[in-house]
């Protein structure tokens, strides 16, 4: 939540803040500002409740940024304090020495706020995070900026990435404490920002802050960690590849990506499937015997998580557990438990703080994401890539595909290794995979072909009901938080034999009903109980469906999909009824209202 960039470039800044906070708004919205240094040495500041589109102008039209070299960004997405000017970063001391940019929570703000007040410092927004620059401003009078700083994170608690300006100075210094940060140097300059995609285009390498750092910006950077002076962070490579962050040929992202998936589960295959059918990718990964799993995530990737124990459980009979990262403090794990922990961003706030809570259990954990320098891959036992590519729709679509293959293969391989499966079947599980990217373009062309006559009936539906039975259930699931998230509309997703024990009363004529799944008997039952209350029922199935997504659809004697890892196909079928209608419904389908990508925040 939060974007944050910082730069002291050599040629004028305030294009690159713009531009990064065009990449970084994935991380929220609400509101976005710089803060620069004019030729009179004078705190410049533009914000604005708009989109970053608008900051760009506002920029291009300043001409005492057109010199400006170094200075900070941010986009918002409000935790505390209205969405307003007024809040939006960067936010000043009381004599506009100081600017700063935070992501994250200060969770001691309202007792820091209320000693800065009685000390004479005048705050003037309702953000936790001004208390920061006022801080600094407190130990400027004694100390350098950098030592300021590590004396103001001192005083914090809660999360945060910090950039603070000095503007008598010119000096930038950057602190994170459970909120992601990167540093990177070129010949475009030093930059500091939320995340490597945001300064992608100007670096090829990039250092990641750990808690606890406070740094200075500048050639030689002094790097310190809790009080004590450190090496800086290892280098690593950046990369992000050019291709993710355009949008080409399609009208927005969530297209693209969903259109991606084909490619992205060739690319998953090509770096996991070898070493899955025996147990060469389970022992490179070094993780102790298990003997239960427990899969912990927040929303797409914890259902992305769900599919993968349903496939432990029905391949190898694994016991599993699911657990809401959020809800993790009231979650026991058995002695012997394997957690999977699944995040794309990696950062997702809830995910770290449930490790937190379950780390006394002592499970392994292995983490599957789409950013292996993330805390969570940092902090895991073992990492396992999950190759998407980067993801810029803030609805997750490319990388539930790609978290689910990866797991599929681990799991397979897993199995092998623990004598769960028979190394003959897990050969014949492998190929099945192979066949996935097919599977995935088939169900697409029928989803391009089918969704949007449909949709042409639902732009009136208040509320939508999905459901699905046994495997096919986490699909469902998916479909409605897809749908949820997309069109702002209701939607309620149930294992279809719970229909009959309270949500049918939701059914009312032309209510749409969305069914993922036609090969269990028992769900023509449900879609009946459905019709009989004028429920207009849409199944995704094979190739007599409503949406023939499932399986190999152009040819009717093939094999029905991979029933071991459920209808995963159905996705793609979800995810373009979900955007097509949230088109149909004139939302902005990348940036859907209330949401961010990254949720670094609780
Ligand atoms: C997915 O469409 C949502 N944007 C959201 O549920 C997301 O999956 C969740 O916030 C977890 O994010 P993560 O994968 O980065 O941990």
């Amino acid at each position: 939540m939060c974007g944050i960039v910082a730069g002291r470039t050599v040629r004028p800044v305030g294009t690159y803040l713009v531009e990064a906070l065009g990449r970084l708004e994935y991380r929220g919205y609400d509101s976005a500002g710089i803060a620069t240094v004019d030729d009179a040495e004078q705190l410049l500041t533009i914000k604005t409740v708009d989109r970053v589109d608008d900051l760009g102008r506002q920029v291009a039209l300043e001409p005492r940024l057109w010199r400006a070299t170094h200075g900070i960004g941010h986009t918002r997405w409000a935790t505390h304090g209205a969405v307003s000017v007024r809040n939006a970063h960067p936010h000043t001391d009381c004599h506009g020495r100081i600017a700063i940019v935070h992501n994250g929570v200060v969770a001691n703000a309202d007792a820091l706020r209320a000693e800065l007040v009685a000390g004479g410092h005048l705050l003037t927004s309702d953000v936790d995070s001004e208390v920061i620059a006022h801080l600094v401003e407190t130990h400027l009078a004694r100390h350098d900026l950098h030592t300021s700083v590590e004396l103001t994170v001192n005083r914090l608690e809660g999360s945060w990435a910090i950039v603070v300006l000095d503007v008598r100075t010119g000096g930038l210094v950057a602190a994170a404490h459970q909120s992601p940060l990167v540093m990177a140097r070129s010949s475009h300059g030093d930059f500091v920002a939320s995340d490597i995609s945001a300064i992608a285009d100007w670096v090829d390498e990039f250092r990641v802050l750990e808690d606890g750092d406070v740094v200075q910006v500048s050639p030689v950077a002094r790097w310190r960690r809790r009080g004590v002076p450190v090496l800086a962070s290892e280098l690593r490579p950046c990369t992000v590849q050019p291709g993710d962050l355009s949008l080409g040929r399609y009208p927005d992202f969530m297209s693209k990506e969903i259109d991606e998936q084909p490619a992205v589960a060739e690319r998953v295959l090509d770096a996991w499937a070898t070493g899955a059918s025996g147990p060469d990718l389970w022992r490179s990964l070094a993780l102790p015997p298990f003997r239960r799993v427990a899969v912990l995530g927040c929303g797409t990737s914890l259902n992305a998580g769900r599919a993968i124990a349903g496939i432990l459980g029905r391949v190898g009979n694994v016991p599993h557990q699911e657990i809401i990262a959020s809800e993790a403090s009231d979650a026991v794990l058995e002695p012997g438990t394997l957690l999977i922990a699944l995040s794309q961003s990696g950062e997702t706030a809830d995910v770290l703080r449930g490790l937190d809570a379950l780390e006394p259990a002592g499970a392994s954990v292995l983490a599957i994401t789409n950013n292996e320098h993330s805390a969570l891959g940092r902090r895991a036992d073992a990492v396992m890539a999950c190759h998407a590519g980067t993801e810029v729709g803030v609805a997750a679509s490319k990388t539930f595909t790609a978290q689910l293959l990866t797991g599929a293969c681990v799991a397979v391989s897993a199995l092998v290794a623990h004598g769960r499966l028979d190394p003959f079947d897990a050969q014949r599980l492998t190929s099945d995979l192979k066949r996935v990217p097919e599977l995935l373009s088939q169900a697409l062309a029928a989803s391009r072909r089918s969704v949007p006559p449909l949709v042409d009936g639902m732009t009136e539906a208040r509320g939508f009901v999905f459901l699905g039975r046994g495997a096919a259930t986490v699909f469902a699931d998916e479909g409605a938080l897809k749908l949820k998230e997309l069109t702002y509309r209701w939607a309620e997703s149930y294992p279809a034999g719970e229909l009959k024990h309270g949500p049918l009363a939701l059914v009312e004529e032309g209510t749409p009903v969305i069914v993922v799944g036609d090969q269990d008997d028992r769900l023509a039952a449900s879609i009946a109980e459905v019709r009989a209350r004028g429920g207009l029922v849409t199944q995704i199935g094979g190739p007599a469906a409503d949406i023939p997504a499932l399986g190999h659809s152009t040819d009717p004697y093939a094999v029905a999909g991979l029933p071991w890892c459920g209808p995963l196909e159905s996705v793609v079928a979800l995810q373009t009824l979900a955007r097509e209608l949230a088109v149909a419904l004139g939302r902005d389908v990348d940036k859907p209202r209330n949401l961010a990508k990254s949720v670094t925040v609780e």
